[in-house]
């Protein structure tokens, strides 16, 4: 995609928002202040990318893995995410943001649930950009899930073994959560660790990488920039030969 000047435009960003937990101590802080300052910082990255024509901005929030976490923080964070949705909420609906929560819901609070719900359906029919949380996911749970559904329509059809052979990409990624939506074409890393730590494993098979030592709570408006800027920059060749 082009952006008006011509600049090459990802449709789909998506953050691993990291180093929370050094902000804070840095400061002296609780890990948790961390957690909090770094909701700024997702308003920052979603009105960056909305006023560049991003169609998708999505943000790792929490991992399958960050359920081994202390009682306290996993309980912080599943707070702090309850409260950010509901005061953001009108910022959505002013923004034209359409909110969606992608993973393993069945694993969340039912205030959460009942929160997500609310804010999913009210912003449903929102176009200007749409705000992806990834809660309570990682690449390996998504990719078997769809296994399992594959699996089992396998064993309903009249002939499994042609379903199977039959089988295509695609009807794989529409069993993944993320069905409908684009691949990233950007995956950015906060914190300075260059790992994937069990995010977009399928999805993300051709993103492109862009690793910063910026802790997430320090990520503003100008890194988000910058991050476009080195994504316009960069030659996506898919195998080919240009
Ligand atoms: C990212 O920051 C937020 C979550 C993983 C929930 P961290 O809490 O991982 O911060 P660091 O990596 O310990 O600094
Ligand atoms: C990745 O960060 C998960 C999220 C940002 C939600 P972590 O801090 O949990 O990852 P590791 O432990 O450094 O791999
Ligand atoms: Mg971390």
């Amino acid at each position: 995609m082009q952006s008006e000047e011509g600049k090459r435009i990802p449709r789909h960003v998506s953050i691993i928002m990291d180093g929370n937990g050094r902000w804070a101590q840095e400061k002296g802080l609780e890990r948790v202040q961390g957690h909090l300052r770094g909701v700024q910082s997702v308003r920052d990255s979603l009105k960056e990318c909305a006023d560049n024509g991003v169609e998708y901005l999505s943000l790792y929030a929490f991992s399958t893995e960050n359920w081994g976490r202390s009682k306290e923080e996993v309980g912080y964070i599943m707070q702090l995410i309850f409260k950010s949705i509901l005061n953001e909420l009108d910022n959505f609906m002013a923004n034209g943001v359409r909110f969606v929560v992608l993973g393993n819901r069945a694993s969340l609070p039912d205030i959460l649930n009942e929160a997500i719900d609310k804010a999913m359906e009210m912003s449903a029919n929102n176009k200007r950009i749409t705000m992806i949380l990834f809660i309570s996911y990682s690449g390996k749970w998504d990719i078997l899930q769809a296994a399992k559904q594959l699996a089992s329509k396998a064993l309903k059809s009249v002939d499994p073994k042609a379903y199977i052979e039959g089988l295509k990409e695609e009807d794989f990624s529409s069993l993944l959560v993320t069905a409908g939506i684009p691949d990233p074409d950007l995956i950015i890393r906060t914190s300075g660790e260059q790992r994937l730590s069990n995010y977009l494993l399928w999805q993300g098979a051709y993103s492109e990488f862009y690793f910063t030592k910026v802790l997430w709570p320090d990520f503003d408006r100008a890194c988000m920039k910058e991050a476009l800027e080195e994504y316009a920059r960069r030659d996506r060749r898919y195998g080919k030969v240009k």
